[in-house]
């Protein structure tokens, strides 16, 4: 650190956990939002004005503005593998590197976006729901049938990390697996016996439609009404990667009008869902709150990550994980 006397001024913007708040205590001074609830727009920039380092969650939006609070600033970390909050191209034209947390949260993602698919298809929260209304009388026949999950086909939107991992799990459950990815991926379709389609053939024949990329103006609204349109009656859709790749009012007519069968959605646009949300109304339809990669093993893994990223952000270092290397090679770096 170049002074050894006063520490750099870093502003967190949530509670992260221990893991990361430990590392930074030694090195910086840290300036922690504690509150449930994200820091208001103007508590950003009144923070940023002094801050020598950020570490932003998914809910900051990292801009320009946030940027030219303070011409200091040397580095931004997000506690996230995501960093679409931030504008990376602004950062990089101030020479500002920006961090996040790959490959911790893989597999703990694809975990959950796994157990959102099994839930959906077996219905497991509207049984929840029927036990705790006292409706169970007895043994029925007929009572919550679902989806069967193995030999069904699983459709893998976005053959990255995530994605991939998805694949691994589902060949526990003999699934055949379908991928579509703007770069096809030779090596690991081999490896995970998945096979690459083009997106109409996915949408068309698989029986859970599931969602991996990032968010880009590309995947923006990429599953809307013309998407639910070509999808079998039965599927279920699975969307644990951005609120914003699912048209939320179209998923709605589709559910609304048996176009397709269920829904399970890790993440929504906007987040939190309005209470008011048409589809908070639809049994068919899972709505948790954006908790793909809460494991306290991961979250502590993300913490350590983003402390390390700042950490070296301040000392004018390479970022360990750095969204926008560019920033060295043009030699802007701060
Ligand atoms: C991410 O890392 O991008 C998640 O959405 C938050 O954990």
């Amino acid at each position: 650190m170049e002074d050894m006397v006063t520490k750099p001024k870093v502003f967190v913007a949530r509670l992260i956990p221990e893991e990361g708040l430990a590392v930074l205590r030694d090195w910086t001074e840290i300036d922690v939002w504690e509150d449930e609830l994200p820091p208001p727009r103007q508590v950003v920039l009144q923070k940023a004005c002094e801050a020598d380092g950020i570490i932003s969650l998914v809910t900051d939006k990292m801009d320009a503005e946030v940027m030219d609070a303070n011409p200091r600033l040397r580095v931004i970390s997000n506690f996230a593998v995501g960093f679409d909050n931030v504008d990376v191209p602004a950062a990089t034209v101030r020479g500002i590197p920006v961090g996040n947390t790959p490959g911790v949260l893989t597999d703990t993602t694809a975990d959950f976006a796994f157990a959102l698919l099994m839930a959906a298809a077996r219905r497991i929260p509207e049984a929840v729901d029927y036990v705790r209304a006292g409706k169970w009388k007895t043994w029925g026949p007929q009572l919550c049938l679902g989806r069967d999950i193995h030999d069904a086909t699983l459709g893998i939107i976005g053959f990255g990390r995530v994605g991939q991992e998805m694949a691994k799990r589902a060949r526990g459950f003999c699934m055949r697996v379908l991928y579509y990815d703007i770069n096809r991926k030779h090596e690991a379709e081999r490896e995970l016996n998945a096979t690459y389609t083009d997106l109409d053939t996915l949408l068309r024949e698989c029986d859970f439609v599931s969602v991996y990329v990032a968010l880009t103006d590309a995947t923006r609204r990429m599953i809307s009404a013309s998407a639910f349109a070509k999808m079998k009656r039965t599927a279920i859709v699975i969307n644990a990667a951005r609120g914003s790749i699912v048209d939320l009012n179209d998923l709605y007519d589709a559910l609304k009008a048996g176009r397709i069968a269920g829904a399970a959605l890790g993440v929504t646009e906007p987040e939190p869902i309005p209470m008011d949300s048409p589809l908070l109304t639809l049994p068919n339809c899972l709505i948790v709150p954006h908790i793909a990669s809460a494991s306290v093993a991961t979250r502590a893994q993300m913490a350590q990550m983003t402390a390390a990223n700042l950490i070296a952000g301040l000392r004018g270092d390479r970022l360990p994980n750095c969204v926008n290397p560019e920033v060295y090679e043009k030699g802007t770096g701060k």
